[in-house]
């Protein structure tokens, strides 16, 4: 190890595991450490990514994926059921749930390259060799499921339904709905894209079920407990105001009503939201500053001085005027506002590339976490009518899933919906 890869160690710019593995190729490639890097490695402190962490896939309570503290990528897609019967989607949970408790660990599903001559794999191999990198697979499952074509129509969730028309929509059918959704989050975007294209095989050799819709998000927009607030691609720091311990997590997030069963689980909002980020790049800072209510630089709210101040809705400037608009972005979403209302935001930036204009194509995977989805629509409803951001966003995608409790060691997630 050299002196540089020290440096970078000792500011816990990377694990000493995967320091060790790369410090041939970066004594190769890398020049010397930068003061601007150096400064740079010293905000990432608390950054540290292990890449050989492991969450575990089956628990008493939530599913991994819902509190646990974003990782840096996510692969999101829904699925339609192809096989109308309640035996294909029993299968095909238990068939999820096994390769996913593989996968949470590293582990291929099944063999790679398979000793009789001929035969096709079972995992398609472009994991093999990368860490867990923290990886959860979480499963949800749409209102459609929950009918008498599966005999469910009974164990629907009492708060599952199509999310209500919202009057920021402008949402695309391919984009939106599905009977079941996959999320999966990891430090390591190979990994989290492997665990995806795994299960949609499962799907799809089971004959239980084809993809609908998906969303690649190349980084994370909210932080979690101790999380260095991230940014979005409008450069704001976003996740500033999260709900981040277990006692905001039980009072707004789990669901403590209904069957035993759903207890603990939670409904999770998915919104794809195009960002117009080239009209956003020639806006003036003042005016972005306006928009959220916050500084774009250091996230403090436009009453304060720091990210973390309170902010004070009923602050006015000299001439009387709001100094956090009527119109800003947090003003219309804080809790204060809105009868305690607080949802849990695990969102992500993602790009399509470019549209048929050649400009950038992106936006936020914007993913919530609540125990009842009206917490969600009163928000949107509010924000789709005032909210200075609307100049600058579409929603076009949409989803609402219900996400039950992580499954016991020998059993699978929504087990109970069979018994
Ligand atoms: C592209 C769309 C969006 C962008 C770029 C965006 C960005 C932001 C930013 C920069 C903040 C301030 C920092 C923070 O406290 O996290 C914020 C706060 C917040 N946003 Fe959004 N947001 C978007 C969509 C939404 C949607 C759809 C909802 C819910 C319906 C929402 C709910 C909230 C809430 C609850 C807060 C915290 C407000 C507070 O308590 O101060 N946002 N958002």
């Amino acid at each position: 190890m050299n002196r540089h890869d020290k440096s970078l160690l000792s500011h816990g710019l990377v694990s000493r595991r995967n320091m060790l593995k790369g410090s041939l190729a970066s004594a190769l490639t890398l020049p010397a450490l930068s003061p601007t890097l150096a400064s740079a490695a010293e905000a990432s402190e608390k950054e540290n990514i292990d890449l050989s962490h492991q969450w575990p896939f089956y628990g008493d309570h939530g599913q991994a994926g819902v509190t646990t503290p974003p990782q840096r990528h996510i692969m999101f897609m829904t699925f339609d059921m192809t096989t109308p019967t309640a035996q294909a989607l029993q299968i095909l949970l238990a068939r999820w749930s096994a390769a996913i408790a593989q996968l949470v660990q590293g582990a291929a599903v099944g063999t790679v390259e398979p000793s009789r001559i001929g035969s096709v794999g079972t995992d398609t191999g472009e994991a093999v060799g990368l860490d867990p990198a923290s990886l959860t697979v979480t499963i949800g499952m749409g209102p459609s499921l929950f009918t008498d074509t599966y005999g469910l129509t009974a164990k629907c969730p009492p708060h599952l339904r199509p999310l209500a028309a919202l009057p920021s929509d402008n949402l695309q059918p391919e984009l939106s709905g599905g009977d079941l959704s996959l999320q999966a989050c990891a430090d390591d975007p190979q990994v989290a894209y492997h665990a995806i294209r795994v299960l949609a095989r499962i799907a799809k050799s089971t004959g239980a079920a084809q993809t609908r819709w998906t969303v690649m998000g190349f980084g994370r927009a909210s932080a979690g407990k101790d999380q260095e607030t991230p940014r979005n691609l409008f450069g704001f720091k976003d996740g500033t105001r999260n709900l981040v311990d277990a006692s905001e997590f039980n009072q707004h997030v789990w669901i403590k009503e209904g069957p035993a069963w759903q207890q603990s689980g939670s409904y999770q909002v998915v919104r794809k939201i195009k960002m117009n980020i080239e009209n956003w790049d020639t806006d003036r800072v003042s005016d972005q500053n306006q928009v959220f209510g916050r500084h774009k630089l250091s996230g403090a709210p436009l009453s304060g001085t720091r990210e973390f101040d309170t902010p004070d809705f009923h602050k006015k400037d000299t001439e009387g005027e709001l100094v956090i608009p009527a119109t800003a972005h947090i003003r219309l979403a804080a809790h204060e506002n809105n009868q305690g209302v607080r949802i849990l935001r695990r969102s992500y930036n993602y790009t399509d590339g470019l549209n048929h204009y050649g400009q950038l194509d992106a936006g936020l995977l914007f993913i919530s976490y609540q125990n009842d989805p009206a917490h969600f629509e009163t928000l949107q409803r509010k924000l789709g009518a005032a909210d200075a951001l609307n100049e600058y966003i579409s929603h076009i995608g949409s989803g609402l899933f219900f996400v039950p409790p992580a499954a016991k060691e020998g059993s699978y997630i929504g087990a109970e919906l069979f018994s």
